[in-house]
């Protein structure tokens, strides 16, 4: 057996937690759609059916042959200006309604926190319920960017088209552009892309020039407005071109652009925009093991200690378990595990409160606004070398399922 494959495991009241298998998709499908969306059954089907996932990445509790609760872990990866961090995300997430409130839940996150550790993952990266998922170790860390309102939209006009398998490969170097510009940034992987292309809860859009893509966008099924999501655009002309195609698809409705600063059609849009919404929206980040997220961030991490010529020791402590990072003559050297250190700054560290790992590492804040929203996160004795380390950082996350 993989090692990541669910094995067989006795619950309590008989239940067992096992790998989804091609004769459960029918009623995961239909729990799905009963406890989320219709169009989540279709969702779930592109994912166990993608040879780059499989059926191992969804499990199920199931009572005799009943499926009564699901979840599925998709494999991500998180750019860190130049460091890629393998990452896991939690999706599809459903139980039973009369099997409610006994731990399945809980059960079936526990299944993929440890499959997304043996397979290396450094971090969980989710989107859900809200409140809910702190309770198994994720913290609200970096900001969902706001969807705006386009207030002087463009002459409606023709152009864009549905995407097809055939421009998937334009679609990524498209979304590669416009995460450039991002400090942290999570793309689709391939397979994703070709699910978001194949279902049916949001289409994916593009325009062509010259035969070639130049613009795309992902619009869910139209509400009460149209919400213009992940938007790229390879020049002005291009995002001029998007944005009318999206004003003549909305046919007089409003229309909401997801905000991309640091992106072509960010910048392009930028005079069309209102504010958004100013309600805290994050996504939430869990990290098991720190010491290994710090070993795999020590590239960055020793390029901007050597920006502010720090030429001494790094030490980070979470109170209950603290990590070194030597000074050495190229930067710094791998991470050396210490033990408890209830006062970092005595040991010229800086400390952080282990659910904000995530936040001060990918957030929008840095030590400096952590430190100045929560006691538990401060630099200690040396401010600037902690503030340095851990500045305020952008981010372009890219998931299944959008977050508004
Ligand atoms: C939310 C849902 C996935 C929980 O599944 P579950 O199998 O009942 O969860 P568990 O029994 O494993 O719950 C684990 C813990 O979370 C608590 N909990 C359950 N639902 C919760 C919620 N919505 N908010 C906060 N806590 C919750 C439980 O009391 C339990 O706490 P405990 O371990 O301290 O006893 C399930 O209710 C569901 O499918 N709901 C429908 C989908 C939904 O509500 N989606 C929200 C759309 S945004």
């Amino acid at each position: 057996m993989s090692p990541t494959a669910a094995a067989e495991h006795l619950l309590p009241g008989g239940l067992v937690l096992r790998g989804c298998r091609p004769g459960d998709l029918e009623q995961v499908g239909a729990l799905l759609a009963d406890r989320g969306e219709p169009a989540d059954a279709l969702d779930h089907r592109l994912v166990v059916e993608d040879p780059d996932t499989g059926w191992e990445a969804t499990a199920v509790v199931v009572d005799g042959n009943r499926v009564v609760s699901t979840a599925t872990l998709l494999a991500e990866s998180v750019r860190l200006e130049d460091v890629v961090l393998p990452a896991g995300q939690v999706e599809l997430v459903a139980t039973d309604a009369a099997y409610e409130g006994r731990g399945l839940v809980r059960a079936l996150m526990a299944w993929a926190h440890d499959r997304s550790a043996a397979r290396g993952d450094l971090l969980q990266v989710m989107i859900g319920i809200p409140y809910f998922y702190r309770l198994f170790g994720y913290e609200y860390a970096i900001d969902v960017p706001p969807a705006r309102p386009v207030h002087t939209l463009p002459a409606p006009a023709a152009g864009l088209r549905p995407a097809t398998p055939a421009d998937l490969p334009a679609l990524a170097r498209l979304q590669d552009a416009a995460q450039a510009g991002a400090d942290v940034a999570m793309p689709h992987p391939a397979a994703r892309l070709r699910w978001l292309v194949a279902h049916e809860a949001s289409t994916t859009w593009v325009l062509d020039r010259d035969g070639a893509v130049v613009a795309s966008a992902r619009v869910p099924e139209p509400d009460d407005d149209v919400l213009v999501a992940e938007p790229t655009a390879v020049d002005d002309a291009a995002a001029a071109g998007l944005l009318a195609g999206v004003t003549a698809l909305a046919a007089g409705r409003p229309v909401r652009v997801t905000d991309r600063p640091a992106s072509l059609p960010g910048r392009a849009w930028a005079d069309r925009l209102g504010a958004g919404s100013d309600l805290a929206e994050q996504y939430y980040v869990r990290v098991p093991e720190p010491g290994a997220l710090l070993e795999a961030l020590r590239p960055v991490l020793g390029r901007r200690a050597g920006a502010v010529g720090a030429r001494r020791d790094v030490v980070v402590s979470t109170y209950g378990a603290s990590w070194r990072l030597p000074a050495t003559d190229d930067g710094l050297g791998p991470v050396v595990a210490g033990g408890r250190l209830q006062a970092p700054g005595t040991a010229g560290g800086a400390g952080v409160a282990p659910d904000q790992v995530g936040a001060l590492l990918l957030g929008p804040h840095g030590m400096h606004g952590l430190s100045r929203r929560r006691p538990d996160v401060y630099p200690g004795r040396d401010a600037e070398l902690y503030e340095a380390l851990f500045p305020p950082l952008t981010a372009d996350l890219l998931t299944y399922y959008l977050p508004y």
